[in-house]
């Protein structure tokens, strides 16, 4: 589909950047490395960015290089989760890797803990769940085993003899684990996520580990003013800040060259001005941004008559892939005269939108409730007030709706 641009993929794929793909990589250097010395010294760090600007992928490029071993599976924390549960999902996904490795299935500790790992499995898949499977296909989360099947203290001195077994010269760390999802409004509530990391705190003191705990924007004041436990042995914090403008020209040119199908050069199906006011209007959400522009490419891929894809045709054609979108037909052209009244001045306030569109304050909250549920319009709290926002694509499209 994309060998019009000489492509042999979508060179705009939202995944995380992970081991197949760590040359796609791009700035952050600095705190990489900072964050390499913290891992490869039994640490505990924290890593926290707005939503898409590339926290999965910082910890995965982080604990790809280094003295110690890693897990390939993602360990994305769920609502429910205890130490015990943790403890669980970590041995499953370091077994997993350990017993692919030829070299290290034979390891006596290994062996040892096999069969364990196998009981885990065999419960949760009589439990109706599937998931990762010795020999069979891999899925890329590790399972969620609830309620736990084995006692946590025995998870740990498993865990342990594993550390052991694979010590590292230097003394250091011999497995470095990332968990994901680490957040307050998404994943867990407010009081959850505060049970949750008080649970494991101390497992995150096993002798041997390294851990990235991972999550949304706010998650290190979240920790310090709630966790205070874990705070005491949180050893570094990274605050993720979006790439700049010329960074994320680097990693579309990286994604086209590697995505390229011949010896010609393949071409980028966005114009850079387009991709960079998506970039501009998601707020520096690179999962976001490559979303729209792989959305846009499909969406054209049959027509021959698109080469590159400008502003114009992006406005066009996103607003009639938004008007599906619209929920509640009678109240369309309310909704439609809010999307353009927010694109021409994003961050308005209900009331300030009242009284820009001469409708009944309940009949403009109602239509701004179903946009947002929509996802076409945002929302953030702004002390007292809520403002709203139109979403990229709408922002995009606004001429055109
Ligand atoms: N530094 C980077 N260099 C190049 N590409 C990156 C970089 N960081 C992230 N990406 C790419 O951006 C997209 C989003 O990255 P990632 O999934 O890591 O973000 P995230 O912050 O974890 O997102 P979410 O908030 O949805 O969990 C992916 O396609 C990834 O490959
Ligand atoms: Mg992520």
């Amino acid at each position: 589909m994309f060998s019009r641009w000489n492509l042999s993929r979508n060179p705009f794929d939202p995944n995380p950047i992970s081991l197949g793909t760590l040359d796609w990589f791009v700035g952050r250097k600095r705190e990489v490395e900072l964050c390499r010395n913290f891992m490869a010294d039994r640490s505990v760090i924290l890593v926290e960015g707005d939503l898409g600007v590339g926290t999965t992928s910082f910890g995965n490029v982080v604990r790809y290089h280094g003295p110690f071993r890693t897990t390939r599976m993602e360990i994305a924390v769920y609502r429910g989760w205890n130490s015990q549960t943790l403890l669980e999902n970590v041995m499953v996904a370091i077994l997993h890797d350990l017993l692919e490795d030829p070299e290290t299935r034979k390891n006596q500790t290994v062996k040892a803990i096999r069969p364990l790992v196998q009981h885990v499995e065999r419960s949760v898949h009589s439990a109706g769940i599937s998931l990762v499977g010795f020999g069979g296909q891999v899925t890329r989360n590790v399972a969620v085993t609830q309620p736990g099947i084995i006692p946590t203290e025995t998870l740990r001195q498993n865990l342990l003899a594993l550390a052991e077994a694979f010590k590292t010269r230097s003394g250091g760390a011999s497995f470095v684990l990332q968990l994901n999802n680490l957040d307050p409004s998404l994943t867990f509530t407010k009081a959850e996520l505060i049970t949750f990391l008080n649970d494991i705190r101390d497992n995150l003191q096993l002798p041997g580990f390294s851990w990235m705990l991972v999550g949304k924007r706010g998650l290190a004041r979240f920790v310090t003013e709630n966790v205070p436990r874990l705070r005491s042995i949180i050893a570094h914090d990274v605050i993720l800040q979006p790439l700049s403008l010329s960074e994320v020209g680097n990693v579309v040119a990286k994604r086209i060259t590697a995505c390229t199908l011949s010896d010609r050069k393949g071409k980028n199906p966005i114009e850079q001005g387009l991709f960079q006011e998506i970039y501009e209007a998601s707020g520096g959400s690179l999962r976001e941004t490559f979303n729209i522009c792989g959305k846009l490419c499909l969406t054209v891929a049959g027509d021959p008559l698109y080469q590159k894809i400008t502003r114009k045709d992006a406005g066009a054609l996103l607003a009639e892939l938004l008007g599906v979108r619209f929920s509640g037909i009678e109240s369309r052209p309310l909704q439609q005269e809010i999307l353009k009244e927010l694109s021409g001045n994003p961050g308005l306030s209900q009331q300030q939108l009242v009284e820009r569109i001469s409708k009944k304050q309940t009949s403009v909250s109602r239509a701004v409730r179903m946009l947002i549920d929509s996802g076409l319009v945002r929302q953030k709290k702004d002390g007292r007030l809520v403002r709203y926002w139109p979403s990229p694509e709408v922002h995009l499209a606004a001429e055109y709706l």
